[in-house]
């Protein structure tokens, strides 16, 4: 696949990102030229989705060692290093990134973009491979939940959750996605279901709400969810909403899946308890932002003017919810 294909790459040290801010309305690439803006890239969303983040993170450390002046090298390195861990606190592949390139870039900024550019390719090799052993559980007619998007713009290029439904579609097996919108920010409304599309992947849009109805309904197979962090004893955080999809899945009889590369599973953790949970604006749950008859990508407040709101990114799904991890290698339990 084309470098330029992805959803982040790298020539030297300029920093390449396709803006997700703007998807679906508009295609667009931000270009960062410093580490600096690379970070504030990863704050405000413009990439987004473990892997993606991971591989941004490490770019951004990358830049940091082009940037960083001789006579205050190694200092400039670590100022710079805990300004890119600092962007968000939960996606594990943030902070393995960083740390490979920053051990690298101690010796030298060629050492460190060639570090950089490995994790990339082995993030976007992951997803491939994720993709193919994916594909043996998903069987012919399946009708397939996913939430939040671990798709190709989340995980560099293949995706993660998604990897094995276009792999299922592009085998010929007929498979249909249910794609939750994931209030508040929308990343299944606006980004999975461009995905989909763009793959040819027959699916629909619910509000988030929906899928108890559908469960008891019996018109879902099987659930794919990609992770932001799996503990030591499997316990799996993931974009907020996903906990209740597990315990309504394991309600009906239905399977759970996780789909990561090794690079999200964090065994310095024990247990799901210990994941730092991130917080993020009360924008997000009183606006929302799409595009008008104009073609004129607006934000406007959808909630009473005088209300607050609280909005946790994340919730963690304990292990007994989670029927198997797709790893690039092999389907993994924790029974
Ligand atoms: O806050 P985001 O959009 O970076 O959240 C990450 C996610 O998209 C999901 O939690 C995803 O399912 C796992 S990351 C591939």
């Amino acid at each position: 696949m084309q470098k330029q294909n992805r959803a982040v790459w790298a020539e030297k040290n300029i920093v390449y990102l396709i803006d997700q801010t703007k998807l679906p309305f508009k295609e667009e690439i931000f270009i960062s030229d410093n580490y600096k803006k690379t970070c504030e890239a990863i704050v405000t969303m413009i990439t987004r989705g473990a892997g993606s983040i991971g591989a941004t993170a490490g770019f951004a450390m990358m830049q940091a060692s082009y940037e960083a002046p001789k006579e205050n090298y190694n200092n400039f390195l670590l100022e710079a290093k805990k300004e890119i861990e600092a962007t968000r606190p939960t996606a594990q592949d943030l902070f393995s990134a960083v740390k490979r390139v920053y051990n690298k870039a101690l010796n030298s900024f060629e050492e460190a973009e060639k570090e950089a550019q490995k994790i990339a390719d082995e993030t976007s090799e992951a997803g491939r491979k994720i993709g193919i052993i994916g594909n043996e559980l998903i069987e012919d007619g399946f009708s397939i939940l996913t939430h939040c998007n671990a798709g190709p713009l989340a995980i560099v290029d293949y995706g993660s959750a998604l990897a094995p439904i276009i792999e299922a579609h592009k085998n010929g097996k007929k498979v249909f996605v249910y794609v939750d919108e994931t209030r508040p920010r929308n990343q299944g409304a606006k980004l999975t279901a461009w995905e989909l599309e763009k793959a040819g992947v027959p699916h629909t849009i619910i509000a988030d709400n929906v899928v108890g109805l559908l469960m008891q309904q019996g018109k879902i197979d099987m659930v794919i969810t990609g992770a932001d962090r799996i503990a030591k004893n499997g316990d799996t955080a993931n974009k907020i909403g996903t906990l209740e999809k597990a315990i309504l899945a394991k309600e009906f009889n239905i399977p759970f899946y996780i789909a990561a590369p090794m690079s999200t599973f964090d065994d310095n953790i024990l247990e799901g308890k210990d994941i730092p949970i991130e917080e993020r604006s009360e924008d997000e749950v009183l606006y929302i932002s799409g595009e008008d008859a104009e073609g004129i990508i607006r934000k406007i407040r959808i909630a009473s003017p005088n209300s607050g709101a609280y909005n946790p990114a994340f919730d963690v799904t304990p292990v007994k919810y989670i029927t198997g991890f797709i790893t690039p290698d092999a389907v993994l339990s924790f029974d």
